[in-house]
């Protein structure tokens, strides 16, 4: 001990010793050019960065990073770039949210295995947020969020076009003739013409503000277009400010209180945020070992007026929701809802942040005085078909259907989906219940995005827009339509949604959170001796773990020895 150079900064742990240990840790970091002054006493800020070719969403963020470097820089610190596992929502197989898990993994050994005393995340396409709050909640250091940023608006003959969400309507106008071939492959580039994530409030756009919400990232940021020149300031920003919180021992912990996810799901409510919400919050809150369940989600969302009008609940786009003010406007506009006590990572809470929040267009974030409708969050509904419960998004569902009865049209994996859907023999209508099983946590594996099922084509045919459908996968956050999701227990735990067969009747009633299946107690327990589970034919590998351990949609889908928290420190040197 004797030559070693501590002091408070973790970092110094590598770069402060002397002798031989020392001489490693920072004798090959020199081969990159850094000179020795670097490595005395600078708080040293872990950028972890998720680009990839494969993630488009996150094509952008070499040049983000350069911009947070500059800042860290600026403040005297002493940033060092790293990379993570980065999943692209349209691109990885069988599904993103698979390897959420391991994406976090990830991050949480990358961020303690290395000399940071801070990290700056950045965050973009779907899964790449929660992925890295997760894996840096379990570390616990200073850490900020900087959000890549959505892509400019899509636009297709004289109109706008959102991501997703118009792939879905175009996919049905090309199935039922509306569209030709040639139209539909031109709005696959008109659809995504600049760098960033979704345009729509889909899943990474909910992430995003789920960040901001939560307190981790500067106020404003989520909204801002990725090729806009004030996210790279905003970027220069958060790498100043990771600096700052080394020296202020400003943890994520101190800001992912009760209060903050309190917080983010009234948001969420309010911006109309996807489903996929529920699943990574619940997840976060887990790390950090905040009691947050799913019944919170009702709790504290579904009351809480929709304020804002992007697709898929509404007309507009992300590029549309800056230009009106961004987060910082819905915050002031709901203020007295939200807590108070809950400091962002500039010590300030997201109320004080936004109190003097102009609203720019009214028609794209309506008052609290006159919202888009009056209880817009996502709905927690219960009954024998799911013990643990299920999910809807009323902004994206319809009214009329929200209180529903009809004859269930099974279909037990995405494959038989496929195959019999547009069977013109299908016995289905527009009052039928559209069932599918086998996709959730465990059954698919990885829950994929498959709850928004499209309807069958002779249904469609009719003009009709929307069925109830119930399954226990996800659905995009761009999509819509009348959909009970993340059902809980799932089919492939043999949980009474597995016991569903053609011709049931099944009732659903949001408005009173409940959907039963009307069937006996007596048939339901006849019907569980004779099921039998699918055989996955997963046998080696992260899947068969992940099978093994994953946790119900419930309860967050994470590992269930991923759940809390083991700190930053590392006994032993590497050599
Ligand atoms: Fe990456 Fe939607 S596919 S954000």
């Amino acid at each position: 001990m004797s030559d070693d150079q501590k002091t408070s900064l973790r970092s110094q742990d590598w770069f402060g010793k002397g002798g031989k240990d020392g001489m490693i840790y920072r004798s090959w970091m020199k081969n990159q050019g850094y000179p020795s002054h670097q490595f005395k006493g600078k708080p040293v800020i872990g950028i972890c960065n998720t680009w990839s070719e494969t993630t488009p969403c996150n094509g952008h963020f070499r040049e983000i990073a350069q911009f947070v470097k500059n800042g860290v820089y600026e403040a005297g610190g002493f940033p060092l770039e790293f990379p993570v596992m980065s999943l692209g929502e349209t691109i990885i197989r069988p599904t993103a949210m698979l390897y959420r898990n391991l994406a976090a993994m990830t991050v949480e050994e990358s961020i303690r295995g290395n000399p940071f005393d801070a990290v700056v995340l950045l965050t973009g396409c779907d899964k790449t947020t929660p992925s890295l709050v997760m894996g840096a909640a379990s570390v616990d250091l200073p850490t900020i969020v900087v959000p890549g940023g959505p892509m400019l608006n899509g636009r297709f003959q004289g109109g706008i076009i959102g991501s997703g969400t118009h792939v879905w309507r175009f996919a049905d106008d090309l199935r039922t003739g509306k569209m030709t071939a040639e139209e539909f492959d031109e709005a696959e580039s008109c659809m995504s013409r600049s760098a960033g994530h979704c345009s729509t409030m889909g899943t990474a756009s909910t992430m995003a503000v789920m960040t901001e919400a939560l307190g981790l990232t500067l106020p404003g940021i989520s909204a801002i277009p990725a090729v806009d020149s004030r996210k790279k300031m905003l970027a220069h920003m958060s790498g100043i400010r990771a600096v700052e919180m080394v020296k202020e021992n400003l943890t994520i912990s101190k800001v992912l209180t009760p209060g903050a996810f309190e917080n983010a799901i009234k948001i969420n409510a309010a911006v109309g945020g996807s489903t996929n919400l529920i699943l990574h919050l619940l997840a976060i809150a887990k790390r950090v070992g905040v009691d947050l369940s799913l019944d919170d989600f009702d709790k504290f969302g579904s009351s809480i007026p929709l304020l804002v009008n992007l697709m898929p609940s509404g007309k507009y786009l992300m590029e549309d929701f800056y230009y009106a003010g961004g987060l910082p406007v819905v915050i002031r506009e709901i203020a007295d809802k939200l807590r108070n006590d809950a400091i962002s990572v500039n010590t300030k809470t997201i109320v004080e942040n936004s109190k003097n929040a102009r609203n720019w267009n009214e028609e794209v974030i309506t008052p609290a005085s006159k919202p888009l409708i009056e209880e817009g969050g996502i709905t927690v509904v219960k009954g024998n078909l799911c013990p643990d419960g299920a999910v809807i998004k009323v902004s994206a569902a319809s009214e009329h259907l929200l209180k529903h009865k009809g004859k269930a049209v099974v279909f037990e994996t995405i494959e038989d989906y496929h195959a019999r859907v547009d069977d013109p023999d299908l016995d289905i209508d527009e009052n039928s219940v559209m069932v599918l099983k086998n996709c959730g946590p465990k059954g698919y594996p990885g829950m994929p995005e498959v709850g928004n099922m499209a309807m069958p084509k002779k249904v469609i045919d009719k003009g009709v827009t929307d069925m109830v459908r119930i399954s226990d996968g996800r659905m995009s956050g761009t999509a819509y339509g009348t959909c009970f999701l993340h059902v809980s227990p799932e089919s492939a735990v043999g949980g009474p949604f597995a016991l569903i067969q053609n011709g049931d009747i099944i009732e659903t009633d949001v408005r009173a959170k409940k959907i039963h299946l009307h069937v006996s107690d007596e048939e339901l327990a006849e019907r569980r001796k004779a099921w039998v589970p699918l055989d996955l034919g997963y046998n080696r590998g992260y899947t068969k773990m992940y099978i093994e351990t994953v946790n119900q949609a419930s309860e967050g889908a994470d590992l269930d020895f991923l759940i809390g928290h083991s700190g930053s420190e590392v006994k032993r040197e590497s050599h």
